[in-house]
């Protein structure tokens, strides 16, 4: 492959911009082209192009966010639209794609890949809910994010003998909210993958507020999938006599540099898409097994059903008291 373009697509995530410049740099050391392309699939079918070299990636991997912008691209949805895309990677000579985002993001990939157009997906999103990997690049950042946030709330809650209810984001996943709780000595985590039981969690908050230098104050994670979060805080206080406050962390947990550990997977997933197209693979997405970046089959890939952490969050409810 002589040119091949990269883009960032869907809702941003801490560590994308290392992944462009993983892909930026890879590329340009195997000879070929980079076309970065902004704002998704809505700047691939507007032809909104940046060209790429080695100093346009400078200065990026610390950045959160995408410098390439991202949208959502609901023309692309249908075939109508992907043909369109297709046209113009071959007006301008793309023969290869990489798509860092989530799993919708990688539908669009799959169906540019079966026009023609081979497409690595790369996982970006900070909700770690891509079923064929077992990290996705932001999440680590967004935990540290969350949990900064939640020890300032602890500070607070715990001056007024209070219980905080914080939503997580997760709009489909829990992966977040358990590992957070766990992070924060939370008592409990609301998420989708686990039934929950309001009455349980403020028979527990009353027995260790009632015991002998017992606790009092509380944290409650929910994920935001669940929503509620207002609810709970009042059904919590209605059953505990325990004041509490609802806060939404909301898109605070998108931003901010990535950590090491993002920039890092970043740089190698970013690396092996290059690898792929280079060898004129396309169609695959781009993941973590075993704790080792590997590649799959990109319709097997979102085909695949992740488990849940039910063993994290059984160890948060067996050390939460
Ligand atoms: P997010 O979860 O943040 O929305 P996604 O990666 O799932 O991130 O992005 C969704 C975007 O993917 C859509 O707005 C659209 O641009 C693109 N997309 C392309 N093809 C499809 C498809 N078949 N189904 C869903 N989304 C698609
Ligand atoms: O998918 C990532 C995510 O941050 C979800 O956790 C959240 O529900 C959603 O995106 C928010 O999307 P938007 O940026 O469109 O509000």
């Amino acid at each position: 492959m002589k040119k091949i373009g990269v883009l960032t697509s869907g809702g941003d995530a801490p560590g994308m911009n290392a992944a462009v410049r993983a892909v930026t740099r890879a590329a340009l050391s195997k000879g070929m082209e980079v076309v970065g392309i902004q704002r998704g699939y809505v700047g691939l079918l507007n032809r909104e192009f940046v060209d790429m070299n080695a100093r346009t990636v400078s200065g990026i991997i610390q950045r959160g966010g995408t410098f390439l912008y991202t949208a959502r691209c609901p023309e692309f949805r249908n075939m109508d639209g992907v043909m369109k895309g297709k046209a113009v990677c071959d007006e301008i000579g793309l023969e290869g794609l990489v798509v860092i985002g989530g799993d919708g993001s990688f539908r669009g990939a799959g169906d540019l890949s079966s026009l023609g157009i081979p497409c690595i997906g790369v996982p970006g999103t900070i909700d770690n809910d891509i079923q064929c990997t077992e990290y996705t690049i932001g999440y680590d950042t967004a935990m540290n994010t969350a949990v900064e946030m939640i020890d300032k709330l602890r500070d607070t809650t715990q001056s007024h003998d209070r219980c905080s209810v914080v939503e997580v984001m997760g709009r489909r996943a829990g992966y977040i909210a358990v590992n957070v709780a766990i992070a924060t000595g939370a008592e409990a985590a609301i998420t989708l993958e686990r039934p929950y039981d309001l009455n349980a969690i403020a028979a527990k908050m009353t027995k260790t507020k009632n015991e002998k230098g017992g606790k009092h104050h509380f944290i409650i994670v929910v994920a935001e999938g669940v929503g509620q979060t207002e609810n709970i805080a009042r059904e919590i206080q209605e059953m505990t006599g325990i004041e509490s406050r609802a806060t939404v962390l909301g898109h605070v947990q998108r931003g901010g540099a990535p950590t090491v550990r993002d920039r890092v997977v970043a740089t190698e997933m970013g690396y092996h898409a290059v690898e792929l197209l280079a060898e004129g693979i396309g169609n695959r997405i781009v993941g973590m097994k075993d704790g080792k970046v590997y590649d799959i089959d990109l319709q097997e890939g979102l085909a695949m059903k992740k488990p849940f952490i039910d063993h994290m969050y059984d160890i948060l409810v067996d050390t939460a008291y």
